[in-house]
């Protein structure tokens, strides 16, 4: 993720001059592996008919179904064949910059450590299933691997522009929490959705948050909770439409536009919004 608090200023100790480590793929005990085998099987049994089919695609061709945690090495060559990116390890959170580094030369960084069997269904940092599971089969696809890729590029330059703040908000709505029309209806993309036993059916099928269709500007303002399944999804129509439109649109003059803005709390409907699903809160009320 690209907008976090506690991140150190230098690599820790171990650790290369752009942040990367050794996954360490070796040194994973057996329990390590069985807590991936768990949130595998739980996952792999909701998302058929919930995550979307480039990401079900991706998780085929990478061979992510099989037992234990992933050897970077043998994903980043199967990922690198299909549209150039690498999944490299680093030691937990890293800076913006190093981060869109990384990110604009197709490395996806991750982090190496996986959450204990009491955490299952919560944890603050990211950990290798949120990472891997959550994040690499899209990279699997060459239209978001592109617009990730993109998405660095243009971080890079939302930092010079000190627009960080709504660059994040697009990676949030998309790349985290991102849902995409199909024919079928609607399905999940996004890694902090598809990785959550909770959230990827909350996401689709709970009456309380709210479905719009993805504006870029509007996205761009809205605040998102990190506490606590989210209030408002936003919908693309295609990966094709979120690149094309992502890489055509100079932002440059939309974050200036957006500073002269305020920005709109989580829940907010506008009159200019596209709502697919119009959401009764009642999930966020309940909990006060
Ligand atoms: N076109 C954006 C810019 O002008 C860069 C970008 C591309 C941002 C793709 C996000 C995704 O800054
Ligand atoms: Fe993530």
């Amino acid at each position: 993720m690209a907008e976090e608090t506690h991140v150190l200023d230098r690599p820790p100790e171990g650790a290369a001059a752009d942040w990367t480590i050794d996954q360490h793929w070796d040194r994973y005990t057996a329990e390590e592996h069985a807590t991936w085998d768990t949130l595998f099987a739980r996952q792999a049994q909701l998302l058929p008919g919930r995550a979307s089919n480039a990401w079900l695609k991706g998780l085929d061709v990478l061979k992510l179904d099989r037992p234990g945690i992933p050897d970077f090495r043998a994903l980043s060559d199967r990922l690198m064949a299909l549209t150039g990116w690498q999944v490299v390890a680093v030691p937990g959170l890293v800076p913006d910059d190093v981060f869109f580094d990384h990110m604009a030369n197709r490395r996806f960084v991750a982090g190496n450590f996986i959450r204990t069997p009491e955490q299952l269904d919560y944890l603050q940092e990211p950990d290798v299933f949120h990472d891997v599971f959550g994040h690499v089969p899209m990279l699997a696809d060459p239209v978001f691997a592109d617009y990730l890729a993109a998405y660095g590029r243009g971080g890079q330059r939302a930092l010079g522009l000190g627009a960080l703040k709504y660059l994040s908000r697009l990676y949030w709505y998309t790349v985290e929490f991102g849902l995409i029309a199909e024919p079928e209806g609607l399905r999940i993309y996004g890694a902090g959705i598809v990785s959550s036993f909770s959230e990827s059916r909350f996401a689709l099928e709970d009456p309380s948050p709210d479905r719009i269709m993805l504006d870029l500007a509007r996205v761009m303002r809205t605040e998102y909770r990190i506490d606590d399944f989210q209030q408002n999804y936003f919908v693309v129509p295609s990966f094709d439409e979120l690149l094309r439109l992502t890489v055509e649109t100079d932002f440059a003059p939309l974050y200036d536009a957006l500073k002269q803005q305020p920005d709109l709390p989580v829940a907010t409907v506008l009159d200019t919004d596209t709502v697919l699903n119009r959401g009764t809160q009642d999930y966020a009320r309940a909990k006060g």
